[in-house]
């Protein structure tokens, strides 16, 4: 088994270092850089639907859900094509209204998950397309669809998903950049930029990785902790859903992720010395408003971890830590933003002698609703 792991403590870890490789993994030969491409053979049947769908709806449990929720951000900015997000296990028993317009992207880390599964069923029944967005090859889910793309992300033995949710990220992100190409809703010289960008972000996931030691200490601090928020705007919100559930599933530490503005709606109310809360705090264009949340939060004596842009300045004034992470263009941040995040859920879930890979109580895949 030490072999397996290669070396790392917990399959967790290793999975969480093995990113910078599956995210280059998925995307290769799908992004061409300097033409300013993206190939996504899975679904290219199926461009011309793209070009004229009303909208798209998104179905999927936990981890998978909150990359759905990337994906709505990305798919509306770029493609300017409404997206819905839907909890697979609402949406399957709701009479959603589903028409032959619509286009159903089904997210599954394994692509066996009971309630994702009957969420497809229903829609096809309905008449709407289905693309799947899959790690495991040939799984059910797969089969169910009508075209799809595999994240191609490897293995994930680890019951808390790590490497499996960046790679549905970097999928969602190529749908997003592909459809908007055919669309014609981006120039294509923003898209040569964004995709010599991301063509860098396995590069800029390591550097996020060598914070390791720092994001060990930071979570030595606040591994006793009973509560934890985690507070992010605009994509850095999804991010925060997705810290939060890695710290509750493997630490046991009841943790809430909330959108930053929304605190003051009620989870202030929380607040007090003993309240750790995570800000994605980056340098993107919710700065000046995390800023001011932040201040909340620090005048009502919460202890701040703030994920920042390297050279940031302004927030380091204000938080009790800080951790950094490569600056990036905004479309990029939710990739960058997690993995400080997945750090510090393993770690503190480590320091309480948790169980990592096998935490209580789940599975690894939901075959049953
Ligand atoms: C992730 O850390 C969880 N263990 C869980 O929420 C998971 O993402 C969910 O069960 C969906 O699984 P799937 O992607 O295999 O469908």
């Amino acid at each position: 088994e030490m072999l397996e792991k290669g070396g790392f403590d917990h399959f967790m870890l290793k999975e969480i270092y093995e990113q910078p490789r599956s995210i280059r993994d998925c995307m290769r030969g799908r992004i061409y850089p300097e033409e300013g491409k993206v190939q996504l053979g899975g679904i290219k049947e199926f461009v011309e639907k793209l070009k004229n769908i009303d909208r798209i709806i998104i179905v999927a449990c936990g981890t998978s859900w909150h990359a759905g929720l990337v994906g709505e951000y990305l798919i509306e900015e770029y493609a300017r094509i409404p997206v819905e997000v839907e909890y697979a296990s609402e949406f399957r028993y709701r009479n959603p209204i589903i028409t032959e317009k619509d286009v159903v992207i089904a997210i599954s880390q394994s692509g066996e998950t009971a309630d994702t599964m009957a969420a497809i069923e229903m829609a096809k029944e309905r008449g709407a397309t289905i693309f799947g967005i899959c790690n495991v090859a040939g799984a059910s889910i797969p089969r169910l669809t009508h075209a799809g793309v595999y994240t191609h992300a490897g293995p994930e033995i680890g019951v808390a998903s790590t490497k499996a949710f960046t790679a549905q990220v970097t999928v969602l992100t190529l749908m997003a950049f592909y459809m908007a190409q055919q669309k014609g809703t981006i120039t294509q010289s923003k898209l040569v930029g964004l995709l010599t960008e991301l063509d860098n972000i396995p590069n800029k996931i390591q550097i996020a990785l060598e914070s390791n030691d720092l994001i060990k200490e930071v979570a030595s601090k606040i591994k006793d902790s009973r509560n934890c928020l985690f507070l992010g705007r605009g994509s850095g919100f999804p991010v925060a859903l997705e810290g939060a559930l890695k710290l509750k599933e493997i630490s046991y530490i009841h943790a809430e992720g909330y959108p930053a503005a929304e605190m003051k709606h009620g989870p202030i109310a929380l607040i007090d010395e003993e309240m750790p809360v995570v800000f994605i705090a980056t340098q993107n264009s919710s700065y000046e408003k995390v800023i001011s949340n932040i201040q909340e939060v620090k005048a009502r004596k919460g202890k701040v971890i703030a994920i920042v842009t390297q050279g940031d300045t302004e927030v380091k004034k204000m938080a009790d830590y800080c951790i950094e992470i490569p600056d990036s263009d905004e479309a990029f941040l939710p990739l960058l933003a997690t993995i400080p995040l997945q750090l510090l859920s393993y770690h503190i879930a480590v320091m309480r002698g948790c169980n990592v890979d096998q935490p209580r109580n789940l599975a690894k895949s939901v075959t049953v609703e």
